[in-house]
C-alpha cells in the first residue's frame, strides 16, 4: 500500500465489449452478463467460478496458444530483450500460497520510511487491537488460505533507533503475531513496511549503511532460523531509488546476512523499484539487478522477487472501484521474463474494494496468476489486521457470536475455498 500519486489512465485492452472476447477477457457470467460470448481464436471460453467466464489461451482441441500467450510480450520492451514467448507447462494451475496481509504494526509508516514506533498498532486483542489470531485461524480454517503477511515498522522493533538492535520488549509484541500466525499452520511473512529508507534517506544510498540493514536482518533471522514457514520479505515497496544496482546491493547484503544467520532455506523476497510494481519490474531494470542477488553458496534457491499490484486507475491501491485485471500490462510480461529466466515472483499486495468492479477484475487476476503457477508463487491481498471492515480496501472479517463473515471481494474471488 503506497500513497497516492497520478498516472495516466490503464488502458482496458484486455477487457473490452466487442463481439469476442480478447485473452484473458470475460466470455460469460452467470448473472446479467451482456457482453461477448465467446473468444478469440486460440482461446477458449472457461468457468472460472460462479461470477464470470474467460478466455483461457489454449483449447483442447488446438495448438495454436503461442498467439495469444506471446503477444504480452510483443508489446513491452524488456532489457532483456531475448526471451522467447513461452507458455506455461501443463503442470500450471494451482498457487503455492494465497493469504491477507495482516496489518497493524506498519500504522505510522510513510512512504519515506518515517515509521513512528509509537503509532505501531499490534493487531492482537492482548495489545487492545483487533484479533488478527482469530482473523487469522477463521482464514486458515473456513477460507483456506495457507501464508499471513506481517508488516512492521523497522522503528517500531528498534526502538526508534537507526540501527539493526532489536528492543527485546517491542519485539516480543511483534513475536506475538508471528507465533499467532505460525500456530494457524500458515506461513508467515516477516515485512519490513520501510519503502527502502529510515527518516527519509535510503538505505545504502544516503540512509542507514548495508551493514547497518544487514545486522536487523541478522537479528531477526536468528529468532527464526529454524522455522521453515518463516518468509523474509526484505522491504516493503522501495520507489524513487536512484540506483537500482545499489539497490541490488543492499538487498544482497540482507540475503547474506539472512543466510548466515542460519535461515538457509526459507524463502526471501526480493523488492524492486517503483512501489514493488509488478508492471515495471522488467521494464525498469529492477528485474536485471536482483537477478543477480545470490545465496552464499552461489544459487538463487528460494530467493523469489516481491511484486505488488493493485486494479485502481493509480495503482495506488486507494480506490474501491477497480479498472484493469493487470495482465496485459503486468501479469503476462513478468510471467514469461520469468520463465525464461527460472525465476519466480510472489505477489504480496494487491485487493481492491468490495465492489462489483473489483470482483470481476480481481477474479481474472487470480485465474491468470493459477495459470501462470510455474512462475507465480501466489497472492497475499491487502488488508485485514487493525482495518475496520468499512476501510475501501478491507478484507477484516466481521464476527458475530462465533461466526465470522468475509468482505464480498474476499469470498468472491481471494479466498482458496
Ligand atoms: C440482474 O438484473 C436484474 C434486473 O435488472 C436486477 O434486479 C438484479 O439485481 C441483477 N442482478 C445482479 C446480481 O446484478
Ligand atoms: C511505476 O509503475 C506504474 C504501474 O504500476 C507505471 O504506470 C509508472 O509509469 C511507473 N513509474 C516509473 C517511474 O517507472
Ligand atoms: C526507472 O524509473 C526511473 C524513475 O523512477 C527512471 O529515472 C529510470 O530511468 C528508469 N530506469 C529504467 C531502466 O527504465
Amino acid at each position: 500500500m503506497k500513497v497516492a500519486y497520478s498516472i495516466a489512465f490503464l488502458s482496458l485492452s484486455a477487457f473490452s465489449v466487442s463481439a469476442q472476447s480478447t485473452a484473458w477477457g470475460q466470455c460469460a457470467f452467470s448473472i446479467n452478463w451482456t457482453g461477448p460470448t465467446t473468444c478469440v481464436a486460440g482461446t477458449t471460453c472457461t468457468v472460472i467460478n460462479a461470477y464470470y467466464y474467460q478466455c483461457i489461451p489454449g483449447s483442447p482441441s488446438s495448438s495454436t496458444t503461442s498467439t495469444t500467450s506471446s503477444k504480452p510480450v510483443t508489446s513491452t520492451t524488456s532489457p532483456s530483450g531475448t526471451c522467447a514467448p513461452n507458455s506455461p507447462p501443463a503442470s500450471a494451475g494451482t498457487l503455492r500460497f494465497a493469504g491477507v496481509n495482516i496489518a497493524g504494526f506498519d500504522f505510522g509508516c510513510n512512504g519515506d520510511g518515517n515509521c513512528e514506533a509509537s503509532a505501531a498498532y499490534p493487531p492482537l486483542t492482548q495489545y487492545y487491537g483487533a484479533d488478527g489470531a482469530g482473523q487469522m485461524t477463521h482464514f486458515v480454517n473456513d477460507d483456506g488460505y495457507n501464508v499471513f503477511r506481517l508488516p512492521v515498522g523497522w522503528q517500531f522493533l528498534t526502538g526508534n533507533q537507526p540501527t539493526g538492535t532489536l528492543v527485546d520488549a517491542n519485539f516480543a509484541e511483534y513475536d506475538a503475531l508471528v507465533q499467532a500466525c505460525l500456530v494457524t499452520g500458515a506461513s508467515c511473512i516477516i515485512d519490513i513496511h520501510n519503502y527502502a529508507r529510515y527518516g527519509g534517506k535510503i538505505i545504502g544510498q544516503g540512509g542507514p549503511s548495508n551493514d547497518i540493514f544487514a545486522s536487523l536482518w541478522a537479528n531477526i533471522a536468528a529468532k527464526y532460523a529454524t522455522n521453515p514457514k518463516i518468509i523474509f520479505g526484505v522491504m516493503n515497496e522501495p520507489h524513487d531509488v536512484p540506483d537500482i544496482n545499489l539497490w541490488a546491493g543492499s538487498v544482497q547484503a540482507a540475503v547474506t546476512a539472512i543466510r548466515n544467520a542460519g535461515a538457509k532455506t526459507q524463502l526471501i523476497l526480493l523488492p524492486g523499484n517503483n512501489w514493488t510494481s509488478a508492471a515495471t519490474f522488467v521494464s525498469n531494470g529492477s528485474a536485471d539487478a536482483l537477478n543477480k542477488v545470490i545465496n552464499p553458496d552461489g544459487t538463487k534457491t528460494n530467493l523469489i522477487f516481491d511484486v505488488h499490484k493493485y486494479l485502481d486507475s493509480d495503482n495506488s491501491g486507494t480506490s474501491a472501484e477497480c479498472v484493469t485485471n493487470n495482465i496485459a500490462e503486468a501479469w503476462a510480461p513478468l510471467a514469461q521474463w520469468l520463465r525464461c529466466h527460472g525465476r519466480q515472483a510472489f505477489n504480496t499486495e494487491t485487493g481492491g474494494g468490495n465492489t462489483a468492479s473489483c470482483a470481476l477484475y480481481i477474479c481474472q487476476q487470480v485465474a491468470f496468476q493459477k495459470a501462470n503457477s510455474d512462475v507465480i508463487l501466489g497472492y497475499v491481498g491487502w488488508a485485514a489486521g487493525n482495518f475496520y471492515p468499512t476501510y475501501p480496501l478491507g478484507e477484516t472479517p466481521t464476527k458475530v457470536g462465533t461466526t465470522w463473515t468475509d468482505t464480498s471481494l474476499v469470498t468472491a474471488c481471494l479466498a482458496p475455498k
